[in-house]
């Protein structure tokens, strides 16, 4: 049996896709928060992550063959957080397990999803109807695992079934049992059925938190309690009243919107969220104030500088960007290798390390230019199965490129120019760097005019930020859509992809 983390008395945040990641986690254990749930990850993408240590900001990252960050966590919420999953497949979902079985606090089962990309797959709400593949792959995780194992459903159309099914559940050892209560066609604004969680909760002993209070129950602290009784429930675990206004964890009462927007932000930044995913959170806070001048300048936003500026927080983005920097310039120089003529490191280019107007390759094309060598020639693939992009750069009849794929091909050729500048310990522009006088001095004054945290997102050429939103356009486009609640719930539906 588990030990760790107990699920007695506490209130949760709930999991949510897209809303539960990094910052919005640790913004609700600050408010008081007792647990928090990472959003649904599906058990196919995970398995083929990589554990990554991630020493600039201190986290740990699993990451997917795309690169793309799938789950980010931290020292924080370590023994707090619980990681959810999706899956239909008992040995998949404990080898996924096993893959972030010690940086997280307990591992969780979703069996309430109601959108047909989890139930088509035997997902979500799908395995309320096959019992047997429950028990399967409860069992097969709370006995290969030594952190706890829980699962959260939904109720089932009679009182009597629902209660055969959290027993048979029970007796597979899991730690708790989170139950939304609603059917499984229920939408979120369809009233919630007290009596069912009432009926499950005096039925186990294992601990039952009860969910889905936020519309009509938990505006506040203060609810939690009421509703915690009126289920008899051993915790509450929230969701939208939480995606609102996290600081509905506070037993000091709820925080303005505003303030709470901003520590948001904070985290945001400090843990470099991506830009797409802090806009829709920012969104979901601000709710009816999202068609607002603020709200669309965050709707407008296309980066953290950006979303900094619109919340007048220009100079904490940057004395983050400096901070991070000096980091990076801390660890130990990767090493190049050279194999079959080309030489290569594991370096990505960040558009943000460079002032507006620079870029590594302009420092490659002037340093040629003043060798007299001849211009670099850039040789871009891409990877049709991802669509991302690797550019091999030659420089004086010798190939450099980065390992790492890029989402753009112009990202891909200033990746490689990156790499060449390393190798050759050449300067490449980038922030905090000492004027090596390559780059002519008009360019410099024009990027310097630029200042503001903005300034780097705000001179990136057009075309580059274009090649960016487009591949966060991907992005997204592969992202499966929030759960029903997200669209059908009676609060507004901010403008975000
Ligand atoms: C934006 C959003 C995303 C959600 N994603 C998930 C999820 O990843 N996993 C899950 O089990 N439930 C998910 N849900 C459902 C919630 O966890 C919760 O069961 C539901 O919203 C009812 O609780 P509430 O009344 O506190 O909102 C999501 C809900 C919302 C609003």
């Amino acid at each position: 049996m588990a030990g760790g983390l107990c699920f007695r008395d506490i209130t949760a945040l709930a999991p949510m896709v897209r809303v539960g990641t990094l910052p919005m986690r640790l913004l609700a254990l600050d408010y008081g928060a007792d647990i928090v749930y990472c959003e649904e990850l599906i058990d196919i993408k995970m398995v083929q992550c990589e554990r990554v240590v991630n020493e600039e900001l201190d986290t740990v990252d699993f990451v997917a063959p795309d690169e793309r960050v799938m789950f980010r966590t931290c020292e924080r919420e370590r023994d707090r957080v619980v990681f959810q999953m999706g899956t239909a497949d008992p040995d998949r979902a404990l080898a996924v397990a096993r893959l972030v079985e010690k940086d997280v606090a307990a591992i969780d089962v979703n069996m309430g999803c109601p959108k047909e990309y989890s139930t088509k797959g035997g997902m979500g709400a799908a395995l309320l109807s096959d019992p047997d593949k429950i028990e399967a792959i409860l069992t097969k995780l709370v006995q290969g695992l030594t952190k706890p194992v829980t699962c959260k459903i939904r109720i089932l159309p009679s009182i009597q079934d629902t209660v055969s099914l959290v027993r048979r559940i029970e007796k597979t050892g899991v730690a708790a049992i989170a139950v939304h209560g609603r059917m499984r066609e229920e939408r979120p604004k369809h009233p919630l059925h007290c009596d069912f969680i009432r009926a499950v909760s005096g039925a186990v002993d294992v601990p039952v938190i009860a969910n889905g209070g936020s519309l009509d129950m938990v505006k506040s602290f203060e609810d939690v309690e009421v509703f915690r009784s009126a289920t008899g429930a051993s915790g509450v675990m929230l969701a939208r009243a939480a995606m609102w206004n996290p600081s509905v964890f506070r037993r000091q009462g709820l925080l303005p919107v505003q303030q709470v927007m901003e520590d948001y932000l904070r985290y945001a930044v400090r843990y470099d969220n991506h830009a797409f995913n802090t806009k829709y959170c920012l969104c979901q806070m601000l709710r009816d104030k999202v068609e607002s001048v603020m709200g669309k300048r965050v709707q407008t936003a296309q980066t953290l500088a950006d979303i900094c500026a619109a919340y007048g927080m220009q100079a904490f983005y940057e004395e983050v960007q400096l901070l991070l920097l000096s980091r990076r310039e801390r660890r130990p120089p990767e090493t190049p290798i050279t194999q079959g003529g080309v030489t290569t490191m594991a370096l990505r280019f960040h558009r943000r390390e460079y002032p507006p107007e620079i870029t590594p390759k302009m420092f490659l094309l002037e340093w040629s230019r003043k060798e007299k060598l001849e211009q670099p020639h850039y040789h871009t693939v891409d990877r049709p199965q991802d669509r991302l992009f690797q550019s091999t750069v030659t420089v004086d009849n010798k190939q450099y490129r980065s390992t790492l794929w890029e989402k753009s091909k112009k990202g891909a050729e200033q990746a490689a120019a990156v790499v060449c500048l390393r190798v050759l310990h050449l300067p490449e522009g980038r922030l905090g760097e000492e004027d090596s006088g390559l780059v002519g001095k008009r360019k410099r004054a024009a990027a310097t005019l630029l200042n503001g945290s903005t300034a780097a997102a705000a001179a990136a050429p057009q075309e580059e930020q274009e090649e960016e939103q487009e591949a966060n356009k991907k992005i997204h486009l592969s992202d499966r859509e929030a759960e029903t609640e997200v669209t059908t719930g009676n609060h507004h539906k901010p403008h975000t992809p």
